[in-house]
């Protein structure tokens, strides 16, 4: 199959287009011819050699944590899926940027998406919903949502939306009218932010989602009064000092589920800002990169 590699760490030019070996499903895995893989953080960091100690990589590797695709094998195991049906969901840290990639955790995507947006739904919406899950009942409650504009951040906002809660969300003014369409109240982010929050939300904030570890967790406790109302996916080290909630994604097929069936019902749209082909997969990594994404990056295979 043709995938996307890199054979040494380093910037996005060290990616090349080749011929790899096909992947099989082991136990409980399917696997996908894809149609479209998405960009997150963690491929470009894995990429550069940042997480090597933490997440070592047998090189070379092909970049891509979640991907959308039609299935076409199955492994021992699995119930509930059948070879050609189209789903959308989340593999090993690596893999997706390729033909063909393995799913250990799957839903079966929603006509409502598209391609690419079925791309960007896997470990965007996972992220989120363990993240708000972390927070207890959104129902009737103000959530902050701290990095609204990015891939987690917009899926946050419109999940958070349609668990019935009132969301405020931070972002750069360019993308206010982008957190507006989401369901948001926009404000910007930085210092003064408690101030800025008074006249958009006189009761109060109750809850806050982290998606930027910009190093504001300390304000978003002091925002909300406590460390147990807050939870941050971005921000390890600041959320294990303060002792609010730490949360990472999980390969988890029944969060899958529930954000298909958001995206059923038209409450969850992964917003796409721009889809590249894959041999143009160097473009995505550094447009990635530069931390400005606006929903999220797509590659279409
Ligand atoms: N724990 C996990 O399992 C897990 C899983 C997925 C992601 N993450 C982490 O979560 C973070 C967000 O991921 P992502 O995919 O959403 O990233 P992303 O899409 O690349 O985020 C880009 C967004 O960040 C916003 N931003 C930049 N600086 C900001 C600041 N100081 N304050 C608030 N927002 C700011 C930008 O908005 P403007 O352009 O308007 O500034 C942009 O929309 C990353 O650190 C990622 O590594 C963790």
């Amino acid at each position: 199959m043709r995938a996307a590699r890199f054979h040494e760490y380093g910037g996005a030019e060290s990616l090349v287009i080749e011929e790899v070996t096909d992947p099989h499903p082991g136990f409980g895995e399917i696997r996908v011819r894809v149609a479209a893989a998405s960009v997150n953080p963690i491929d470009w960091k894995l990429r550069a050699g940042a997480l090597r100690q933490f997440i070592p990589l047998e090189l070379p590797a092909v970049p891509g944590r979640d991907a959308v695709g039609v299935v076409d094998a199955i492994g021992d195991g699995v119930q509930g899926v059948s070879i050609g049906e189209r789903v959308f969901g989340l593999g090993g840290v690596t893999g997706a940027t390729a033909e063909l990639f393995l799913l250990s955790a799957w839903a079966h995507a929603p006509d409502t998406w598209n391609d690419e947006q079925a791309a960007g739904a896997g470990l965007a919406a996972v992220t989120a919903m363990r993240g708000l899950n972390a927070l207890g009942s959104l129902a009737g409650r103000t959530l902050l949502v701290e990095g609204a504009a990015g891939g987690v951040g917009s899926a946050a906002v419109e999940i958070a939306v349609a668990q019935g809660a009132t969301v405020i969300g931070t972002a750069s003014e360019r993308n206010h009218d982008f957190l507006t369409s989401l369901g948001a109240r926009p404000t910007t982010y930085g210092p003064g932010l408690a101030q800025r929050l008074t006249p958009l939300v006189p009761h109060g904030v109750d809850l806050a989602l982290d998606t930027a570890a910009s190093g504001s967790l300390e304000d978003l406790v002091a925002i909300t009064g406590d460390p147990t109302r807050v939870a941050t996916v971005a921000d390890h080290a600041g959320g294990q000092r303060l002792g609010t909630h730490v949360v990472n994604a999980e390969n988890d097929s029944a969060l899958l589920s529930v954000a298909a069936e958001l995206g059923r019902r038209g409450h969850y749209t992964p917003r796409i800002e721009q889809a590249y082909p894959l041999e143009r997969i160097a473009d995505a990594h550094a447009h990635a990169e530069r931390g400005r994404t606006r929903g999220k990056i797509v590659i279409c295979i």
